[in-house]
């Protein structure tokens, strides 16, 4: 997809202050650090427009990004990073269950996981979330530069196995390996939505 244009928007700490134009919106989910920033300036072709660090936990709010005109993208904030405070975390809890649970504009939710390790327990428990609630959604395995063919192929399957029901695409920010299906699949959502 040509980007003609990509703006960041607001960040949202509550619903009062999410978007509210009625575009479809693409959400990014994943553990805290799995390159969910990393992957939406990838695909946008926008170096720093969405913040990344090595620091996890940094993204607390909700970013919105406007996408020529036409679609959002919801930059969520990371879960399970162990080292930011109890509290913060049943906010993440809170922010992420009632932005899925209501935000009708949602048309795709794109779940990341780190190609590096296996699925964790939150990752598995996100997936029946949304997969009990219907959510339309793509699971996307990042970081693959990282991995050699023959790695990257078992974690493939790893995934695949433990997320039957969901599409498995192997992302890397960098090279920009998986971007074109992803575009495609997120066109296809927008389309339906
Ligand atoms: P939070 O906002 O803290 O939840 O993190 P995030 O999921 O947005 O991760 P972010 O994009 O900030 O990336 C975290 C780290 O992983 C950064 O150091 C990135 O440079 C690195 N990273 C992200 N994606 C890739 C990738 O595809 N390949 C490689 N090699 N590194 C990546
Ligand atoms: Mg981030």
């Amino acid at each position: 997809m040509k980007i003609t244009s990509a703006e960041f928007v607001k960040s949202a700490f509550e619903r009062a202050h999410w978007v509210t134009d009625g575009r479809p919106e693409i959400a990014f989910l994943g553990r805290s650090n799995v390159g969910k920033s990393s992957l939406i300036n990838s695909l946008l072709l926008r170096k720093g427009l969405a913040r990344t660090s090595n620091t996890p936990g940094r993204t607390q709010s909700i970013n919105f990004f406007l996408i020529n005109e036409k679609l959002y993208f919801a930059d969520l904030p990371g879960y399970g990073y162990a080292r930011v405070s109890k509290s913060t975390r049943s906010d993440w809890g809170q922010m992420a269950r009632q932005y899925l649970e209501e935000r009708e504009e949602l048309a795709l939710c794109v779940q990341l996981i780190d190609s590096r390790h296996p699925p964790m327990a939150l990752d598995l428990q996100l997936n029946e979330w949304l997969e009990h609630n219907y959510k339309p959604r793509i699971v996307v395995a990042t970081k693959a530069d990282k991995l050699s063919n023959n790695e990257l192929s078992k974690t493939m399957s790893v995934i695949t196995k433990a997320i039957p029901e969901a599409k498995v695409l192997a992302y890397s920010a960098p090279t920009g390996r998986g971007r074109e299906e992803l575009w495609a699949a997120i066109l296809a959502a927008v389309d339906k939505s």
